[in-house]
């Protein structure tokens, strides 16, 4: 993930930033790392390109065993290059677009709640952040994948304000919205995420809660530098 011809970042910590669908995490964790120059790692768009291959193999998605014997054997890298989105290779492919369509987004919560296929998931991440510094995002970062993180967050924002961000954000790329189905989708993926046996959307107790809902991305991510900076 870290590109040798780069400078040594300045700060060598893991930051974690948990939270809700649509709560700005992935806007944030991404501005904050560019702006502590570390790597961004971004766990949904792992589950999510595993799901891609699960698809394309047809594999059933609630045979749990399956899927983690398909995890096994799959390499997910994230890519990290300067002024660039975060670039998702599956198997050496980039999915950075496939892992985003509609029936991706909706059906990755067999392999997010299937518990063998976590534990592959939560090593690579935890290999990652041995490698360097890095801001992640997730649901279970702050509880289950680095509970000695040096900055946990848990963003939040009204259900409301989460769903318009969405409509916005996928108008903003052309599409078309169907928005009482993307509200209703929403609302599944909290009660999937709050209610999965292994690995939960959890606020880690010392995780320190910001509610976006009246702020910019912008104003969160210099929130929470303003945090790191003053706890260093
Ligand atoms: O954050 P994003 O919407 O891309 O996540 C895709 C899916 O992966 C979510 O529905 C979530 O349930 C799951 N996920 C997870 N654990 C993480 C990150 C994402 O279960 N650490």
């Amino acid at each position: 993930m870290s590109d040798p011809c780069q400078p040594e970042p300045s700060f060598r910590s893991i930051v974690v930033i948990d939270g809700p669908a649509g709560a700005g995490k992935s806007t944030v964790a991404k501005g904050l790392a560019k702006k502590l120059g570390v790597a961004f790692m971004d766990t949904g768009a792992m589950y999510r390109a595993l799901t891609v291959k699960a698809i394309r193999r047809r594999v059933k998605l609630d045979d749990e065993p399956a899927l983690a014997a398909l995890a096994a054997e799959t390499r997910i890298e994230l890519v990290n290059e300067p002024g660039k989105a975060l670039k998702v290779l599956l198997d050496g492919e980039d999915v950075s677009e496939a892992i985003r369509s509609v029936e991706v987004t909706n059906t990755t919560f067999y392999v997010a709640r299937a518990a063998a296929v976590r534990h592959i998931m939560v090593a690579w991440q935890r290999q990652m952040g041995q490698q360097q510094a890095l801001v992640g995002e997730g649901r279970d970062l702050g509880t289950v994948v680095f509970p000695q993180a040096e900055f946990k967050f848990y963003l939040d924002a009204d259900f409301a304000v989460r769903c318009q961000r969405r409509i916005d954000e996928l108008r903003a790329k052309g599409q078309a919205v169907d928005e009482a189905a993307l509200k209703k989708d929403l609302a599944d993926r909290d009660q999937k995420d709050f209610t999965r046996k292994v690995g939960p959307l959890k606020k880690a107790e010392d995780a320190v809660l910001i509610d976006s809902t009246r702020m910019s991305a912008d104003q969160v991510i210099e929130a929470l530098a303003q945090r790191i900076q003053n706890k260093k």
